[in-house]
């Protein structure tokens, strides 16, 4: 059996310019299938709420369903890391329920790390977990958890803040980010300036790997269909 995709494999991963491949799943069928594809993360993202559960945006997503879903996932990726999100208001109020609900994903659910949104208003609790031994995928850029704050899922074009967020996520201990909705020529120079590896969702070709929803890819999604979603199959 191939060895498990680490926080080094991913680093050493960047150092050799390989290419990073992500996909989301939410149940143990498909993380068999996606793992014997030989992606190298698996993300259970709190698109789980529009995806699976018929929402129109990932705020209504419970701690207890993440844990639940990363739960099946991790049970099917034997080489694949498996990284579990943290759901809307599971990490925004206290420091101790954001390390309390992080630590649940791991001794729980079987995760090897977590994701989280937010850039430098959340290194505080990058640095935390980190300090706890709970690895963190940091998320910048368009956080869907601030569709309201946002106005939308709206591209960002803040340049100069973009960077900072990234700077600081890594300064803080992130292992890697991922930089979703942002100008292809911001997250080139993103991850040009970070040791750490992004990966990429609609932030063009050179991040240093990139993540797609599975049910998009897979056509499996009726409903809105992201522009650079590259469909490999029409399953609806
Ligand atoms: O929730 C999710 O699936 C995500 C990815 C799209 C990065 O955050």
């Amino acid at each position: 059996m191939a060895s498990k995709v680490t926080v080094t494999t991913l680093l050493q991963m960047k150092s050799n310019k390989e290419k990073i491949v992500a996909l989301t799943a939410y149940d143990y069928p498909f993380s068999r299938l996606v793992d014997e594809s030989e992606v190298d993360v698996i993300l259970i993202g709190d698109s789980l709420g529009m995806v699976v559960q018929g929402e129109s945006s990932t705020l209504p997503v419970t701690m207890d369903e993440m844990v639940y879903h990363t739960r099946i996932v991790a049970r099917g990726a034997s080489r694949a890391m498996v990284v579990g999100d943290m759901p809307f208001m599971s990490y925004q109020t206290e420091l101790s329920d954001a390390l309390f609900n992080a630590g649940r994903l791991l001794k729980e659910a079987g995760a090897s790390a977590i994701k989280l949104e937010g850039g430098a208003s959340v290194c505080g609790l990058v640095e935390a977990m980190t300090r706890a031994g709970i690895p963190v995928m940091a998320h910048i850029g368009l956080t869907p958890q601030s569709v309201h704050q946002m106005g939308g899922f709206r591209v960002q074009r803040d340049r100069d803040r973009l960077l900072e967020d990234a700077r600081q996520v890594e300064a803080a201990g992130a292992f890697s980010v991922v930089l979703e909705g942002i100008p292809a020529d911001i997250a080139r120079e993103i991850t040009d300036t970070l040791k750490i590896p992004t990966i990429g969702i609609g932030a063009g070709p050179d991040c240093d790997g990139q993540i797609l929803v599975l049910h998009d890819l897979l056509g499996l999604n009726e409903g809105h269909v992201p522009k650079f979603v590259k469909k490999y199959a029409d399953l609806a």
